[in-house]
This record gives structure tokens, C-alpha cells and sequence, in this order.
């Protein structure tokens, strides 16, 4: 059984992750980071060069054999649920905590920050709030557990997680 944490931008899920992970004696798998071995570029690049086609196939692959692996914490990256059959293969052999950040600390924790591509736009305040609006729906479907961000340290949010996996 894997551990998966997904959420907006800026919620935590690889901080979150390693800790996890470290805590859990389990290995990582951090999709973000293995795209950008995988392309030997880094996202913000694959964006920019390639388009958002190209890092959602990507992002497909690696969740695929992230998914197919056990024992992992999978780390996802703030998309991921944007397309089903990423969710139904983590879903497949995994327990999914959903990091529940709200709006105004996502803006804040990713303000600033070049390597979000989505988020270099003119308005980013707003963006996080568009984006979040139309994917809240899909984190709390495809979760099987909710854990509010807001107020809690990394540690907290790990101890938290780790009680309900422990169950
Ligand atoms: C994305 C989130 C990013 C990264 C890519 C797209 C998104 O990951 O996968 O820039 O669509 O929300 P983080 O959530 O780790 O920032």
C-alpha cells in the first residue's frame, strides 16, 4: 500500500512527503522531481519549451509507475487529479490524503516563485484563487482523507497523518 499526498501548489505535499517518508521508514516518490530526471529539464523548462501537453504526459507516466510500485509516500504535484486516470491509479493501491491549504496561504507560500509556471501570471492572487476553486472539487473526490494545512507545522501535519495510517 502506498501513502499519497495530493493538494494545491504551495500545500506541503513534498515537504510533507520526505518527513513522511523518514518517519515511516518508507521510500519516496516525489513526481515532480522524477519528471524533471526523467526530461533532464526542469519543469518550469518543460513548460516553457515543450507546453503543459507534454508535462501532463509526462506527469502520467511517472504516476503510473510511482502508483504500480508499494510501500511508497507519493508526493504528487498540484495537477495530478486534473486527469482521471491518474487518480484511479493511485487510487488502485493507495491511501490518499488530501493537504487542504487554503487560498490565501497558497498565494502566499508560492508568491515569488519562478518555478510554478501556472502561477506566472500578471494576477497570481487571482489564478490561485481560479485554480483552486476548480480543483477543491477534485482533491476532496479523489481523497480519502482531508487534512487541514492552515495553522499546523510540518510536524503536526505529520503526526497527523501518520496516527490515521497506523489505524
Ligand atoms: C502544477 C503543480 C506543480 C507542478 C507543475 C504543475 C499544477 O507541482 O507539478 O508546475 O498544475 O498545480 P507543486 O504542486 O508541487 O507545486
Amino acid at each position: 500500500m502506498n501513502l499519497v499526498l495530493i493538494g494545491f501548489m504551495g500545500s506541503g505535499k513534498s515537504e510533507v512527503g520526505s518527513r513522511l517518508a523518514a518517519v515511516l521508514g518508507m521510500g519516496l516518490a516525489d513526481t515532480d522531481a522524477r519528471i524533471e530526471e526523467r526530461a533532464g529539464i526542469s519543469i518550469a523548462h518543460i513548460f516553457e519549451r515543450e507546453g503543459e501537453d507534454v508535462f501532463r504526459a509526462l506527469e502520467r507516466q511517472v504516476v503510473a509507475d510511482a502508483a504500480a510500485g508499494d510501500g511508497l509516500v507519493i508526493a504528487t504535484g498540484g495537477g495530478v487529479v486534473l486527469d482521471r486516470r491518474n487518480v484511479d491509479a493511485l487510487r488502485d493501491n493507495g491511501l490518499i490524503f488530501y493537504l487542504d491549504i487554503e487560498g490565501e496561504d497558497a498565494h502566499i507560500r508560492t508568491a515569488g516563485d519562478a518555478a510554478r509556471p501556472l502561477l506566472n501570471v500578471g494576477d497570481r492572487e487571482g489564478e490561485v484563487r481560479r485554480l483552486l476553486e476548480q480543483r477543491r472539487p477534485l482533491y476532496e473526490a479523489s481523497a480519502h482523507y482531508r487534512i487541514r494545512v492552515s495553522g499546523k507545522s510540518v510536524e503536526e501535519l505529520v503526526q497527523e497523518i501518520v496516527e490515521i495510517w497506523r489505524r
